[in-house]
């Protein structure tokens, strides 16, 4: 089968690097790519953005499934265009991709199911929004309804600070994505992610996973869409696990369905954990970057039968088997991101630095110039072990990171440090896969 990935990110390598490996994989076409998707891939320059265009390369090409990495093609309906066409997509309708589109979609649909979240109201207007917020005990969070490249969330500490986000959202700081607004309750707890297939009817949960979303050592610093993840989360009991299923993502599924928008694809569900009990804080509708480099060196199963069958509606029929050895990814930007930062700067080390046949350097915004590989984004690459445990695996990840050499990026040096401390603790949390719900079965 031939296979064309969309993305260029560390997120789109890994499932690069997993998909290549199948042995029903005859041709893997990326767009764009990068340059170490470019070692194992054939990367096209289509536009994304023009779905008659990649609707003509499919059919050209004989794609039999394309596999969409990031949300924005997903909610722009690439989706809905290629079925049109008669071509199998991994990835959720327009409809379908609502449940990251619009915060307020979701939260609309939590009330509906019953599925526990924070307390919420959405507004359109500022000064609506200003009078609910007087009424509400701080710290207390607002965000923008739309897609807002990570940044449309503040956690205000006071009203002033509220009040201020509201009038940026409403001000246009995040353009047609600020149109809306959700003020929420702050909720409290340690966050973990959670990952299902789901075919429209039937989910299938996968592993979970942890990330560092700040920039800085110590959880400090300015929010980044990620420097580092390991799976699975040793908060994320067995028992968690199962009750996730049950509480959020089962009752999504269906409600999902019944609004006639039935969700296929990946389901990442952003938790709050809190004396034992999930909460959902958000989802989102593809695989997280860099939870998803973690996640694809400890699937042991052929990625792409189980891609296909969420495409198709089989899902009940998968099994997937999972490392019970976590993986841990470290990621490398170019220092300033997520600020500005200097594109084109030289990476050497990275044969020595891959020679570990426990790690797995996953290339985001690279670029080959002859010889020579090229920084060209902000995160850069998502340096990625796997060990017996989580300190094993961070050690590892960091003996690879220490032959990178590229001095003008920057990484966090503590990475996994809530598992490892956890691991120290207790022995017996990390490592099973997650088991499967009665419903995940396919029952439902
Ligand atoms: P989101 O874009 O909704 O994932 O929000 C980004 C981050 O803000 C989350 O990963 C949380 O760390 C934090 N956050 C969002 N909503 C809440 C909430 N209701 N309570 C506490 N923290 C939150
Ligand atoms: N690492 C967070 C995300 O992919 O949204």
């Amino acid at each position: 089968m031939n296979v064309l990935l969309i993305g260029g990110g560390g997120r789109e390598h890994a499932l690069a690097w997993k998909l290549k490996q199948s042995p029903l994989l005859d041709m893997l076409y990326c767009a764009p790519g990068n340059a170490g998707i470019a070692e194992i891939a054939d990367c096209v320059a289509l536009d994304v953005g023009d779905h008659d265009a990649v609707a003509s390369f499919c059919k050209d090409k004989q794609v039999g499934l394309v596999v969409i990495g990031p949300e924005a093609p997903l909610v722009a309906g690439l989706t809905d265009d290629l079925e049109a066409q008669g071509i199998k997509v991994f990835g959720p309708s327009k409809g379908a991709a609502q449940l990251e589109g619009s915060k307020g979609f979701t939260k609309d649909l939590c009330a509906r199911a019953g599925i526990p979240t924070a307390s919420y109201a959405r507004f359109s207007d500022a000064a609506a929004a200003k009078a609910y917020l007087a009424a509400q005990k701080l710290p207390i969070v607002i965000k923008a309804d739309g897609l807002a490249a990570g940044k449309g969330v503040t956690i205000a500490a006071t009203r002033a600070e509220a009040e201020a986000a509201i009038d940026a959202c409403f001000g246009g700081a995040f353009g047609d994505a600020g149109t809306e607004l959700v003020i929420e309750e702050f909720l409290r707890g340690e966050e973990a992610s959670f990952f299902a297939l789901v075919d429209g009817r039937c989910a299938l949960p996968l592993a979970t996973a942890q990330d560092h979303k700040r920039a800085y050592d110590g959880d400090r610093g300015p929010n980044t869409g990620g420097m580092g993840a390991y799976s699975p989360a040793p908060i994320m009991t067995g028992e968690l696990c199962r009750r996730t299923m049950l509480e959020i993502i089962e009752p999504t599924v269906l409600a999902m369905a019944d609004a006639g928008t039935p969700f296929k694809g990946v389901l990442y569900a952003g938790l709050m954990i809190e004396d034992g009990a999930p909460k959902l804080i958000e989802y989102n509708v593809r695989f997280g970057d860099p939870e998803c480099q973690a996640l694809m060196l400890r699937l042991k199963s052929d990625l792409l039968p189980a891609l296909l069958a969420t495409a198709e509606g089989r899902l009940a029929s998968v099994e997937l088997e999972w490392s019970g050895d976590p993986a841990l990814c470290v990621v490398m930007a170019a220092k300033g991101y997520p600020g500005a930062y200097a594109k084109g700067t030289e990476i050497r080390g990275l044969d020595a630095a891959a020679r570990n046949p426990d790690v797995q350097i996953f290339h985001a915004g690279t670029k080959r110039n002859g010889d020579r590989i090229l920084a060209d984004g902000g995160r850069v690459l998502g340096v990625t072990a796997r060990g017996r445990d989580i300190r094993e695996a961070q050690a590892s990840a960091y003996a690879a990171v220490d032959k990178i050499e590229w001095p003008e990026g920057f990484c966090r040096h503590d990475i996994g440090w809530r598992a490892v401390a956890r691991e120290a603790e207790s022995s017996e949390a990390a490592g099973s896969a997650v088991p499967r719900s009665p419903l995940g079965r396919g029952s439902g």
